[in-house]
């Protein structure tokens, strides 16, 4: 039986102590929001509902894969749902999971047995919860002495009996939805934060006769909620564990892993290899036998087998096979390297193709230009693509040979096996074969030093 599932994310997220709405903060270059909705999506949720409120200028273009629900006065996560409920209804959903926007680290496996254990029992509420060592903020489960759930008391409301207990609710749910818009009917704020808490919909289902399941998760790491900067640092530091521990044993080296930061969606084959200090993130492909690193920042880039990235950061771009870039290059968005290329020491290419075995060897910008293959480029080369209004292309031709510190002024294009003079400023295209030079003679003063020192005594 399937599933939908709403992300409560309306919240501020006071305890951060930020401008920026907490869901929207990131563990490994990815939003927290984003975490949770990928989640319940790997997990096989129907529709993805998600709560907004504060911030939403920031939040909405995070989950333009949900349908958004707004809560604009934030009277508690009971309130939340109920600003649902209209769309739930509309859309007919039976079975819903509730997740909260500060949980990333929730595993697909862990909704699934949620919803599985749901249906099994025919519970109209069926909740997760977790054994933590440091209970204070989360909601505790009281249970009565058959271990039965009774209800779910806030860290604010609670007794000092009631805060020694160490289990707790993680915020994580799933409920029958005729039931559930049942007993939001019943919500009231008669509590220490005045709010109306999802919390007590659990109690007010016992009392009405409904049955209610209350899980204890096996691993309390995944569910921690993240309230301040100092847990979203432990959970990246959590995910981090997670995800290079699955890398390495896919046949990723890793030297050092702690200094070693892997988003969530980066694909990496077997017998990569990452230094350390190393960072990718975004939708980033490695293929096989690539090094990557020591300290490399990859984002959003595809790199072929074998290629060698060294101390280098690499924005939306693509090597193929046997590329070498670094050390300290800095390829951005559009850069393609093509076979056996490469990027050497302090250059810079953005929007541009470098052909098969071409050269960049040293201390160039190359911008708007398209490298035939086997070219060399000088030491110190630049493509001048911008003149204060508009960006021109250069276009060089296969095997041409570029004289060190050749400047381009774009739009200028080099036909194939041509050669430019060092120090030349390439204002005019050159035909295929032919050098271009636009250097001045060289003169020679003769006896210049003796008779500068004659002078000066
Ligand atoms: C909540 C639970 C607590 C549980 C803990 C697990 C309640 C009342 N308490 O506490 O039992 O142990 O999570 O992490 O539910 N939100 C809205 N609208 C609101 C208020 C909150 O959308 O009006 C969203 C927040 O953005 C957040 C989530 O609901 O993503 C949880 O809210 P938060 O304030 O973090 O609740 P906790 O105090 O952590
Ligand atoms: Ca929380």
């Amino acid at each position: 039986m399937g599933f939908s599932t709403l992300v409560l994310a309306a919240g501020a997220g006071t305890r951060m102590k930020s401008e920026k709405p907490k869901v929207a903060h990131e563990i490994l270059a990815k939003p927290l929001i984003r975490w949770v909705v990928d989640t319940a999506k790997e997990a096989g949720s129907d529709e993805m509902y998600v709560v907004l409120g504060h911030g939403r200028e920031t939040t909405v273009p995070l989950v333009p894969d949900c349908t958004i629900i707004y809560q604009d006065e934030l009277l508690g996560t009971g309130h939340a749902v109920m600003m649902a409920q209209a769309t739930l209804k509309k859309a007919g959903v039976k079975t819903l999971v509730v997740l909260s926007g500060d949980t990333p680290l929730l595993r697909s496996s862990t909704i699934n047995t949620l919803v599985a254990e749901h249906q099994r029992s025919t519970a109209a509420v069926s909740l997760l919860t977790m054994k933590v060592e440091h209970s204070q903020g989360y909601g505790r489960i009281i249970r009565d002495a058959n271990g039965a759930f009774i209800s779910i008391v806030e860290d604010k409301d609670a007794s000092a009996l009631e805060r020694a207990v160490d289990e707790v609710n993680t915020g994580v749910y799933c409920f029958d939805t005729d039931n559930l818009f049942k007993v939001l009917k019943k919500l009231n704020t008669h509590n220490k934060q005045g709010e109306y808490y999802l919390t007590d919909v659990p109690r007010l289902t016992l009392k009405a006769g409904g049955r209610v399941t209350a899980t204890l998760a096996e691993d309390p790491h995944e569910l921690a909620g993240i309230n301040n900067r100092l847990q979203l640092a432990q959970a990246a530091r959590e995910a981090q564990r997670r995800i290079n521990t699955q890398h390495m044993l896919n046949g990723v080296s890793i030297v050092d892993p702690s200094t070693v930061w892997i988003g969530p969606d980066v694909e990496l084959s077997h017998d990569v290899e990452i230094l350390p200090l190393t960072n990718l993130s975004g939708k980033t492909t490695i293929a096989w036998g690539s090094v990557i690193g020591p300290m490399s920042r990859i984002n959003n880039s595809s790199i072929g087998k074998s290629c060698v990235v060294d101390e280098s950061v690499l924005i939306n771009a693509v090597l193929k096979d046997k590329v070498s870039v670094g050390p300290r290059a800095y390829l951005r968005p559009g850069t393609v390297m093509y076979e056996g290329s490469r990027a050497g020491t302090h250059v810079e290419i953005k929007q541009s193709e470098v052909g098969p075995n071409s050269k960049i060897p040293h201390l160039s910008y190359i911008g708007d230009a398209v490298l035939g293959a086997e070219v060399n480029i000088g030491a110190g080369s630049i493509t001048c693509n911008y003149d204060g209004d508009s960006k021109h292309r250069t276009i060089i031709g296969s095997r041409s040979f570029i004289g060190s510190d050749t400047m381009f002024v774009a739009p200028v294009e080099i036909g194939e096996d041509a050669l430019t003079g060092a120090g030349s400023v390439i204002t005019k295209d050159i035909p295929a074969g032919a050098l271009g030079i636009t250097r001045s003679k060289q003169v020679n003063h003769k006896n210049w030093k003796s008779e500068t020192e004659e002078y000066h005594d």
